[in-house]
């Protein structure tokens, strides 16, 4: 048995911050952040509106899309750094439930911006050792709530979304899922975390002002272009397969400075690039289904089409995957 990548959704809130907000709070320009990250507006939950309420919306979509009916759906994956509650109940089975799907197995993963690829590779190995046919994956964010909007170097990269998709049980080898790679290395964990909160925190009190993230942003920006170009170079070349054979480049949307840094070394063409930076900022473990879909939903996206997806977060953490998209 195969895994194949069946259907995409995705949810974006409707307040938006532009970068006149920002302007209006802090000593900084929209020049500034347009030239430095290519980021022109971002999507902002409402204060009731939960991370799991946005991945119910993206996964309401992804399950519609995908023909199948709800109760098909037997394992949910939800990759999210900013969950409903901290320690539990996970997001996951907050989804779940709200989906109507009380008794299923769900969980959260924990992989800042590589989540959604850390959640594929899960789904994946659930579907091909045959423990579970149809899995429903989700990176959702609500990085507004754990942002420090007195930090104009980090609070005006960072967005609220949620996307999703159905990862499905196939013969057909064509459909498959063709290669994943994961990996991560904590002696950088210091480049961006939120370092209270948790058992390891710096101070006794939990107050949510101490647990905003933290990053070395330019620090960062340099082992996200380093990271990011070398874990493609490896599944191409394990894969043999050759960059201008790739329909849709889908990296972590992050900064537009590092996508175009790490398009460039893979010599793929403007077209092959999938942006979304521009109009939703940074939403972590929901950037890249956001993304795919974005070209879902424009038509760019067709069956059959060859998808690498590439990932890069906090841990630090990296994934990429080789994906023929399976959906109509
Ligand atoms: O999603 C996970 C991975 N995350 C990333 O990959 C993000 C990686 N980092 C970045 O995208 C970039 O490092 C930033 C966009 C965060 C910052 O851009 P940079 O080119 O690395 O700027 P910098 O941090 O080196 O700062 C340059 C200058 C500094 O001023 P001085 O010291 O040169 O006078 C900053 O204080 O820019 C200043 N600065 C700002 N100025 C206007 C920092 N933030 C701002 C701002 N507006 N918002």
């Amino acid at each position: 048995m195969y895994a194949s990548f069946r259907s995409i959704g995705a949810y974006a809130p409707k307040k938006i911050y532009d970068n006149s907000y920002f302007e209006s709070i802090l000593d900084t320009s929209d020049e500034w952040i347009l030239k430095r990250t290519g980021i022109k507006e971002r999507h902002i939950a409402d204060e009731n509106e939960f991370t799991s309420d946005m991945g119910v919306k993206a996964a309401e979509i992804a399950i519609e899309r995908s023909g199948l009916k709800k109760e098909e759906i037997d394992l949910i994956v939800c990759a999210t750094i900013s969950p409903d509650y901290f320690c539990m109940p996970s997001t996951a089975t907050i989804i779940a439930t709200k989906l109507g799907l009380g008794n299923i197995t769900a969980f959260d993963i924990s992989a800042a911006c590589t989540g959604f690829v850390y959640a594929l590779s899960v789904a994946r190995a659930f579907i091909e050792s045959g423990m579970k046919k149809n899995v429903l994956i989700i990176g959702a964010e609500k990085l507004s709530a754990i942002t420090d909007y007195s930090d104009r170097g980090t609070c005006i990269l960072f967005g609220d979304g949620a996307g999703s998709a159905v990862i499905s049980a196939t013969e057909n080898k064509e459909e498959a899922i063709i290669d994943i790679h994961t990996g991560s290395d904590g002696s950088y964990a210091d480049l961006l975390m939120t370092p209270n909160g948790g058992t390891g925190s710096e101070h006794d009190e939990l107050a949510s002002e101490t647990c905003f993230m933290k990053m070395k942003g330019n620090e960062t920006f340099k082992v996200a272009v380093r990271t990011l170009t070398k874990d493609v170079v490896e599944i191409l070349e394990t894969n043999k397969i050759q960059s201008d054979k790739i329909d849709h480049f889908i990296p972590h949307q992050a900064n537009y400075r590092i996508i175009k840094a790490v398009g460039d070394a893979l010599k793929l063409k403007e077209e092959q690039v999938v942006l979304t930076v521009a109009k939703y900022g940074n939403t972590s473990g929901a950037s890249i289904p956001m993304a795919i879909n974005d070209i879902y939903e424009s038509g760019k996206l067709k069956h059959g089409e060859l998808m690498l997806l590439d990932a890069f977060g906090g841990g630090l953490t990296w994934g990429s995957a080789l994906v023929p998209f399976a959906g109509k």
